[in-house]
This record gives structure tokens, sequence and C-alpha cells, in this order.
């Protein structure tokens, strides 16, 4: 990370945590058997690692252990559960085909779903409420006799917003629909137990928990049928084929632990700093909090800056900071968490995530307060400055 370059960008992603790294260390040169079927000491060393991580990973989201497979991340872990669940239920001759999500959710749950609507599985995208948040009546009318799944996830990466899983979970039992929730956001800073809450499959990414890049998992509730995505030799049940990756898997288990062990620390030293940041740019005037103002991540600020050029904007800030605008850089589309809040176009691009993370300390709150009141009243009193080549 460059010098003077304030990192707020967490549900970007997170650094791994140096003791996740030391974990890791061994299992990738010295105890590198693959534990897949064999008989020899190292690689039932291995397997067992892998087992062990599996435990603490179900123990860690309120699940079971043989629910548990290990996926890449959490766009594998939707891809799996979606098409996985719509796929079995096909197989089986099942008349429930529905499908419903919130259309807030991230792109890994958005266009698998549209994936299985353009080859006939009926989808229904649910606009939210100003705030973000879910409309449970609206819920309850779309979850019909032929609802097969809803997607809800369990915080929103731009927003923060966290959604009433229990009504939701509650909701889908009643109505006999399987609940799916990405909770790539959530595992590791708030408390989730998947089966207190009625949530059939959960899936989680690494590198959003101090963990490592490359590494996640979809939890399902034993006994869900679920079609593999991945064909070849038959590991994680059958589900995922591939050689286990080992040191991935038990830096997950390590990060875990750790994020578990420090969560409520965590979140309160967080949500404090955020609160000051909130504090130090809302005395700018023309500033929107978007998202819920209490139900959301502790560490997640997200607003909407009048008045300004986004692009210029985020041009005046990306030498100093590290945050994320709302408009999908590549593409410069805006935001479709932020259109869905009845933000405009201009209003999404103007629009900074900031996400605070176990390295942000009262001196990144200040420098990030500093950056933007500088940038936000240079911009406001000079439109064209500084301008894209900035
Ligand atoms: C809510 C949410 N779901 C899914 C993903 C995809 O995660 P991964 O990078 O592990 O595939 C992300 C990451 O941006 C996310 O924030």
């Amino acid at each position: 990370m460059a010098a003077m370059l304030t990192y707020l960008d967490h549900h970007a992603t997170t650094p791994c945590d140096p003791a996740v790294v030391a974990a890791m260390a061994p299992w990738w040169s010295e105890q590198f058997a693959n534990p897949s079927g064999r008989l020899y000491r190292p690689a039932l060393e291995a397997a067992a690692a892998v087992e062990l991580a599996r435990r603490k990973l179900a123990a860690a989201v309120g699940g079971q252990a043989e629910g548990v497979i290990f996926t890449s991340g959490a766009t594998e872990a939707a891809n799996l559960a979606l098409k996985g669940v719509a796929e079995a239920a096909a197989d089986r001759g099942e008349r429930r085909r529905g499908l419903v999500c919130l259309a807030t959710e991230h792109r890994a749950v958005l266009d698998p779903l549209a994936w299985l609507a353009r080859r006939g599985w009926p989808l229904t995208v649910l606009p939210v409420q100003p705030d973000g948040l879910v409309d449970l009546d609206q819920l309850a009318a779309a979850i019909g006799p032929t609802t097969l799944l809803v997607s809800v996830m369990a915080a929103n990466n731009e927003i923060g917003v966290l959604q009433p899983l229990a009504a939701i979970g509650a909701l889908c039992r009643q109505r006999g629909a399987l609940f799916h929730c990405d909770a790539a956001q959530a595992v590791g800073h708030i408390p989730l137990a998947m089966e207190q809450l009625g949530i059939d499959l959960l899936g989680l990414s690494g590198h959003k928990l101090y963990g490592p890049k490359g590494i996640g998992a979809l939890v399902r509730r034993p006994g869900l049928h679920l079609a593999p995505q991945q064909h070849g030799g038959g590991q994680e049940g059958g589900l995922r084929a591939g050689t286990a990756p080992v040191p991935l898997i038990v830096g997950l288990q390590a990060a875990l632990g750790l994020a578990l062990a420090d969560r409520e620390a965590r979140a309160e030293r967080l949500g404090a700093l955020r609160d000051q940041l909130w504090q130090g740019l809302e005395p700018l005037g023309g500033i929107r909090l978007n998202g819920h103002p209490s139900q959301r991540l502790p560490h997640n600020l997200n607003l909407s800056v009048e008045g300004v050029d986004g692009s210029r904007l985020h041009q005046a800030l990306r030498r100093q900071l590290a945050v994320s605008s709302g408009s999908a850089c590549s593409q410069g589309s805006p935001s479709h968490v932020l259109a869905a809040l009845g933000r405009s176009r201009r209003e999404a691009a103007s629009s900074i995530r900031f996400g605070l993370g176990r390295c942000t300390n009262a001196a990144a709150i200040e420098a990030a307060i500093a950056a933007v009141t500088t940038a936000v009243t240079g911009l406001r009193r000079d439109p064209a400055g500084p301008g894209p080549a900035a």
C-alpha cells in the first residue's frame, strides 16, 4: 500500500492478517500432501487439518460440518447454491421453480439468477425501501406455492445495511421456500447463526474477513439437494471437484478464529470511528447518508455529496484515500444499489463508500475528513478543477 494512502475500502477486500499468513506457512512446502483419499501420514494430517477447519467454520456460522463445501470464494458459493438448487429441483421434477431476490444483491447473486431466468426459472427481483431494507410485506406477497428459493444478503457490500434475516427465514419456512443468504460481508463482522435464522444456504469469503483470497465456503443445511457445478474427482462430497487448497483452508480457519475473537471490540471501536467520520463530514452540508442509519455494519459509511461532479471528486481523492465510488469504475455505470435507493445517476456518481477495518485508527479518520473536505470545498468553489488528470 502506497505510503500516504489511507485505506478505507475494507468491503472490497481486507489485508490478510500476518497471523493468518503464519498459520498457512507450513502447509505450502512442508506439509504439502494431497488430503484426498491417501493413506500415508502427511496426507492424513492434511485431511485432518481440512476437517478441523470444516468443523470450526460450521461452528462459527451455526451450521453443521457436513454441510460445509469449500469454494474459491463467495461468487462460487453463490453460483453453486443458486444453480445447484435449481438444477437439483428440476432433476427431481419439483413443481417449485420460482426465484426471489432483492434488487440490491451483489452481482455474484444477481448474475447467476439472471442466467437461470434466461433458462426458464421465473425470477422476481424486489425493490427495497429507501433505506435499503427489504419490505417484508412485499417479500411475503412474492413467496408463493411455486417459489423454490429466496436469496437475500446479510449485509450489503455498498451501503452496509443489515437485512432482517430471522424474519425472512421465518417467512421462507412458513411457505416452504429455501433461504439462501450471501453473507460475504457479514461473517466475522456480526453475529450470525444460520440454523437459528432459518438460513438453508450461506456463502462466505476469506478475503472479506482478513483471510486469504481464493477461498470461501458454501454452508448448506445437511440433506439439502444440490447439483454440482464442477465435475471431476469427487472432492467435497462430490459437490465441488478439485484438490482442496489446504493452505487456504487453514488460513480461512485462522482468519475466522481471529475475527470472532475481536469481533465485538472491533465493531465497537470502528462504530465510534465511523461516527467520528460522519460528524467530521456532515458540517460540509449537502451530505446525504445512503442506507439505514443504524441497521448497518458498524464499519460502513456511504454518503452522497451534493454540488460536485463524481468523477472529479474521486480523481481528487484517489492519491490520498482508497475508497469506492458509487459507479462501477470499469463501465462507469451507476451503482445498482444506490439506484435501488432512488439515487439519481449524478448522486450515485458523487457517492463515497468508506469501509473501515482493523488497521483504521483516529489518524486515518482525520486524514479522510481532511481529504474529503479539501476536495469538496475546492470543487464547489471551482467545479472544473482539479480535473481528470489530477
Ligand atoms: C456481498 C458480496 N457477495 C459476494 C462477493 C464476491 O466475493 P468473492 O470475491 O469471494 O467471490 C462479494 C465481494 O465483493 C460481496 O461483497
